[in-house]
């Protein structure tokens, strides 16, 4: 197995192509379709990269795994999906996200809930092969609901549950994230991996301005993880989780990228004039009066 890891500065995301070098079986996980939100555009830039090195290794992409539905970024997931023929999978309680987001977005009430727009949802425990690859699933909820971890071989690509050492955890204030259910993901899930399992994240912020790292260890997280290492207790961990989130602005991109991401990747769909358009709740955490004026 090899891993070829991309980096998104725009958005601090982590993109990975695992691959067989002998069969050339693939699979993506978290691709990223550029967004810029003051032009509100998109572009294929970083998806062009990770086509040209899928060509240039003549590999055939069985799968774009998405960790989870992503509130920072918009997932190029159905690009691959068409130059490619891959399919498309993520957590099955992805239908909790989709729930959750089609109240807030007020999405027809046709939008599907379950999961459907999906190629697979995979449940926790769940193996399945990709060509020579054989891949496993672990619930790893908390940051959202419907967070997985994808473990193949010695590796484990652990989204937004776990980060670099320096760095900690993924926050856990988005609507049904639980920072009790990222503690058990972490430390009775992941850290019961063998220590020297493989650790590659869904970010890098880079902290302090250090260089870019997309892999730990298993074993150098329980040791040393800043948020929570083996030794951390769960009330803890909550604790300083739900402190730490109070104080964090909403991601840039938090809009755009769920409403896109809960429908697995696809843009909306355009209106009689042909174009399409992004919905953006106002004033979402605040009670308003009836003509929209917080109180
Ligand atoms: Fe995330």
């Amino acid at each position: 197995m090899q891993i070829e890891t991309l980096f998104d500065p725009a958005t601090y995301t982590l993109t990975y192509v695992v691959f067989d070098p002998k069969t050339r079986d693939a699979v993506v996980i978290d691709p990223v379709l550029d967004y810029d939100p003051l032009a509100s555009a998109t572009s294929t830039r970083s998806l062009e990269k990770l086509e040209s090195f899928i060509q240039k290794h003549e590999l055939r992409l069985h799968y774009v795994l998405e960790t989870h539905a992503h509130a920072d970024h918009l997932s190029g997931s159905q690009y691959l999906k068409k130059r490619f023929g891959a399919k498309v999978g993520i957590g099955a309680r992805i239908r909790d996200v989709q729930k959750v987001f089609r109240d807030i977005f007020d999405l027809p009430a046709a939008f599907p809930v379950d999961g459907s727009q999906f190629d697979r949802l995979f449940e926790d425990g769940e193996k399945f092969s990709a060509g020579a690859l054989e891949l496993e699933v672990i619930a790893t909820p908390g940051h959202t609901p419907a967070c997985v971890s994808y473990k193949i071989e010695d590796a484990v690509f652990t989204g937004d549950a776990l980060f670099i050492e320096d760095y900690g955890t993924g926050r856990c204030d988005f609507p049904a994230g639980s920072a009790s259910d990222l503690y058990t993901s972490v430390h009775e899930r992941l850290y019961a991996l063998p220590d020297a399992t493989r650790v590659f994240v869904g970010h890098d912020y880079q902290p302090e301005g250090r260089e870019l790292r997309a892999q730990t260890t298993i074993g150098v997280s329980k040791e040393k993880n800043v948020q929570l290492c083996a030794g951390t207790s769960r009330e803890a961990f909550v604790q300083m989780r739900t402190a730490r989130d109070a104080t964090l602005a909403a991601p840039r991109l938090l809009y755009p990228s769920v409403q896109v991401n809960v429908d697995a990747g696809n843009l909306p769909r355009p209106h009689a004039n042909g174009r399409r358009y992004l919905t953006v709740p106002l004033n979402l955490k605040q009670a308003t009066d009836d003509d929209g004026t917080p109180r």
